[in-house]
């Protein structure tokens, strides 16, 4: 592939590090210009430098209104337009177990980057490509919107939120030519997604991430972890023009990790059923 993008323009939020960062760079080999909106100063200009004159990096909190707006503007003043809106940015807030163990200080700023920053570069981006043909907005959201469970519940509401927020919002811009999908990444290990522990020394840190990759890859059907590139693809497929058909969808890019469960219940009750049998007749 090469230069699926060209000449479109877009913005990608959380674009600095992590999975932001791997859709930065999928989107500039395939001939987009683009603008990183970031609250990582450092990373996002280090970024920009890098991959030279089609990216520029704007500091962006997406919890703040006109922040969000500014980085849209950006993009049309400086390139012209805008084709394509990735809001990427996100915080899971403090990892808790058990929700009667969460006190709820995390609630308010997880809701506000994760959900109200989707909603305010969708309605900035929406309303620039409302007047201009149309365009594609990609919501990241994760597999803890799809597989209810323990932990990050706040986190999990957050991204069920996004869910049906990409579904309405499809609903709502379709007939102005804007489709909007969303992303649900498995387990990619970013900063977010790391299984290490930076305060352990390397060796056990790195043995404590072993641990945990091998209990999460047991219940997942592709044996390894994600990587940034792989939910970058997905992205590319929805702002290009290879998914004009498609809208209102929240696509695991998982290695099966929601495809279903990997227990195999009959084969358990099987052998417990020999085993019983086999006690009885002593
Ligand atoms: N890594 C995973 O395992 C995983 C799994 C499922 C979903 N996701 C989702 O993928 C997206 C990217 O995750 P990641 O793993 O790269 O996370 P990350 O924490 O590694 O990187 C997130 C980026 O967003 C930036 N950011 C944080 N708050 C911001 C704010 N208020 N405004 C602007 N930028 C902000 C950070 O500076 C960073 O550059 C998120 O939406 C996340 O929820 C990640």
């Amino acid at each position: 592939m090469a230069n699926e993008l060209a000449g479109k323009v877009a913005v990608i939020t959380g674009g600095a590090t992590g999975i932001g960062r791997g859709i930065v760079e999928l989107f500039a080999e395939e001939g987009a210009r683009i603008v990183v909106g970031d609250v990582d100063e450092a990373a996002g200009t280090a970024l920009a430098a890098e991959l030279g004159d089609r990216v520029r990096f704007q500091r962006t909190d997406v919890a703040e209104r006109e922040q969000v707006g500014a980085l849209v503007d950006r993009a049309i003043s400086e390139f012209g337009g805008l084709h394509a809106m990735v809001n990427n940015a996100a915080i899971s807030g403090r990892f808790v177990n058990r929700f009667l163990d969460d006190d709820l200080a995390d609630f308010d700023r997880v809701m506000h980057v994760d959900v109200a920053g989707t909603m305010y570069g969708t309605q900035f981006a929406a309303r620039h490509m409302r007047e201009n043909g149309g365009g594609s907005i990609v919501n990241l959201s994760s597999i803890a919107s799809l597989n209810p469970g323990f932990a990050i519940a706040i986190y999990r509401a957050a991204k069920a939120g996004i869910n049906n927020f990409t579904r309405s919002m499809a609903i709502d811009l379709g007939e102005y030519g804007i489709r909007v999908n969303a992303i649900a990444p498995g387990a990619v290990p970013t900063k977010m997604g790391s299984f290490a522990d930076p305060a352990l020394p390397p060796e056990q840190s790195a043995e404590l991430e072993r641990q945990l990759d091998t209990a999460w890859l047991a219940s997942q059907p592709i044996k390894r972890r994600g990587a940034p590139r792989d939910i970058a693809n997905a992205a590319l497929f929805f702002a290009s023009d290879r998914s004009t058909y498609v809208t209102g969808q929240v696509l695991g890019v998982d290695g099966g990790g929601t495809a279903g469960e990997m227990t195999n219940r009959n084969a358990m009750m099987t052998s417990i059923r020999d085993a019983f049998y086999r006690d009885l007749k002593g």
